[in-house]
């Protein structure tokens, strides 16, 4: 029997190699185990704060997004006496979903009136909600807003890949297939690796035996420790009824050499990160659903289409001034602000604070984020391809993922997310009109799917960095932004108190706006108590 204690050249145990190994994820690991036991959540608060004993006290709020919302929900329950002022004609903030009649004015731009036949829409804004995310799936909840499943993976989807080398580049393969064939054959050359005794040195024949029966599952391996396909990744002929065809023919796997050098593996993992995660969710009919039933509670307290002019504060209260949708001016006065207009925007308003405030209000960039939703006159991703829903992966930065819908399943049109960009490729294609856009989409998709172009009806298209009263997806956060102006946002200046995705960790989802309005109304009624 080998010795646990044989070491290698370099004095290494055998056990210590492993240990050293795990020693790499070591803590995360260990945080892992403790989330999958109940000691953690993922987001930083699961339920709002309690609050009582308003007292009705004044709170401004700019903005009624899902922040503003929240923070007005949350207060007026407590017995504060909230108004917002909402630069749209709507609620909802990014919370948007084009259907018919949906009309949107980019900078500068055309405008585009969404002109989807009825039942057919595009969620622009956020458009899915991973299971982690309590708050928002608290308020869905409270809403009674029903969900049903976002496919954010799909195996059966396709990754069209163009710059990795060999034959499978510029066509577009199952990314099941892709999955199957690199897990198979990487995990066929290290457990022939370990028999052949290329880790003899390092690991125990106990350690080694598990390693190997791990790669056996893991890659479909068979008893001579070859990977020879699996019939995960499809067939040639499928299964069936009757002796003919019987359990069908499952289709060969790829060469691995062809795998590994085409760079499909790339779309994978073998667990999906932290914010693209399974379960995924949307509200059924759209995601302006979250908007709405935050709406039907707080629409009562929203003044529409009233543009904040300045901010004033002294110790004694805040003053706002505004120009109403009539184009009269007027001022509101309260005790305290809470602001959830972007940074994007608020830079360049008139506002009274500090000069470290400002500072850090300038200290953030926004993400360049470009959507275009096309309305397809036949669902042949499910009728020809048998694609429910997920994503299909390109490597040409024009497209980065096109995104097929999780509903409507089997009726007749539908409308696919048609491309989904971000920095320097969704500025240049924001430039375009948007029946340019739609004709650079439907290009991209007739690679992956003939006839996609001609299928198109309608698009409607948003470059957010280049909508108003947004200007930019969501805040992106450098690492000096987050050690140093992030700290002073976060606090309040004076009676303004700022909220809204950009002051959290969450950035880029609805519930970093819904949990940073939580803590900064915690915060304003701490003070209102302590007062
Ligand atoms: N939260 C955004 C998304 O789901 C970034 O794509």
């Amino acid at each position: 029997m080998e010795s646990q204690k044989s070491t290698d050249g370099l004095g290494l145990s055998r056990r210590s190699f492993l240990e050293g190994l795990g020693g790499f994820g070591g803590s995360s690991l260990l945080m892992a185990g403790m989330s999958a036991l109940g000691f953690g959540i993922a987001s930083a608060q699961a339920a709002p704060p309690t609050l009582t004993g308003g007292g009705g006290k004044k709170v401004v709020i700019l903005g009624a997004g899902v922040a503003g919302m929240t923070s007005a929900y949350e207060l007026s329950k407590a017995g504060y006496d909230v108004t917002i002022l909402e630069a749209r004609s709507f609620a909802g903030g990014r919370c948007q979903t084009a259907r018919k009649g949906f009309t949107s004015t980019e900078l500068g731009g055309e405008t585009q009136v969404c002109d989807f036949d009825d039942g057919l829409y595009i969620n622009h804004g956020p458009w899915r909600i991973p299971y982690h995310h309590h708050s928002t799936l608290h308020y869905t909840k409270e809403f009674n807003i029903p969900l049903e499943v976002f496919v954010n993976d799909n195996d059966a989807s396709y990754v069209m890949f163009d710059k990795g080398k060999g034959p499978m580049a510029g066509k577009p393969v199952r990314k099941g297939e892709v999955a199957a064939d690199i897990r198979g054959g990487a995990a066929e050359i290290l457990a022939k690796s370990i028999k052949q005794g290329a880790l003899d040195q390092q690991m125990t024949a106990a350690d080694r035996d598990h390693l190997i029966a791990y790669l056996v599952k893991e890659g479909y391996l068979n008893n001579d420790l070859a990977y020879k396909g699996t019939d995960g990744r499809g067939f040639d002929i499928w299964p069936g009824a009757g002796v003919n065809p019987g359990p069908g023919v499952v289709k060969p796997p790829r060469p691995f050499v062809d795998v590994l050098n085409s760079d499909t593996w790339k779309t994978l993992g073998s667990v999906t990160n932290y914010e693209q995660q399974r379960t995924m969710f949307q509200p059924v009919g759209g995601m302006d659903r979250i908007a709405k039933g935050f709406e039907a509670q707080v629409g009562k307290y929203i003044r529409y289409s009233t543009q904040v002019k300045s901010f004033r504060q002294n110790d004694k209260g805040v003053e706002i001034a505004y120009v109403d949708g009539d184009g009269k001016s007027g001022t509101i006065k309260a005790d305290y602000c809470i602001c959830t207009i972007p940074l994007s925007v608020l830079r360049q308003m008139d506002i009274q604070v500090s000069p470290k405030f400002k500072a850090a209000i300038g200290e953030v960039s926004y993400a360049l984020v470009g959507k275009i939703g096309l309305q397809m006159k036949r669902r042949f991703w499910e009728e020809d391809h048998s694609i429910y829903g997920g994503h299909v992966y390109f490597d040409d930065p024009e497209i980065l993922t096109m995104s097929l819908p999780s509903t409507g399943w089997q009726s007749k049109k539908g409308v696919i997310l048609g491309y989904y960009q971000f920095g320097s490729q969704a500025a240049k294609v924001s430039a375009l009109s948007p029946g340019e856009r739609q004709a650079l989409a439907g290009r991209a998709g007739e690679r992956v799917f003939p006839g996609y172009a001609d299928s198109i009806e309608k698009s409607f298209s948003a470059a957010w960095h280049r909508i108003d009263h947004n200007l930019g997806g969501w805040a992106q956060w450098t690492d000096d932004g987050r050690a140093n102006a992030y700290p002073t946002l976060c606090e309040p200046d004076g009676r303004l108190y700022l909220a809204g995705e950009h002051l959290s960790y969450i950035t880029g989802w609805q519930a970093g706006g819904i949990e940073s309005a939580w803590q900064q109304i915690g915060k304003l009624h701490a003070r209102v108590h302590a007062a």
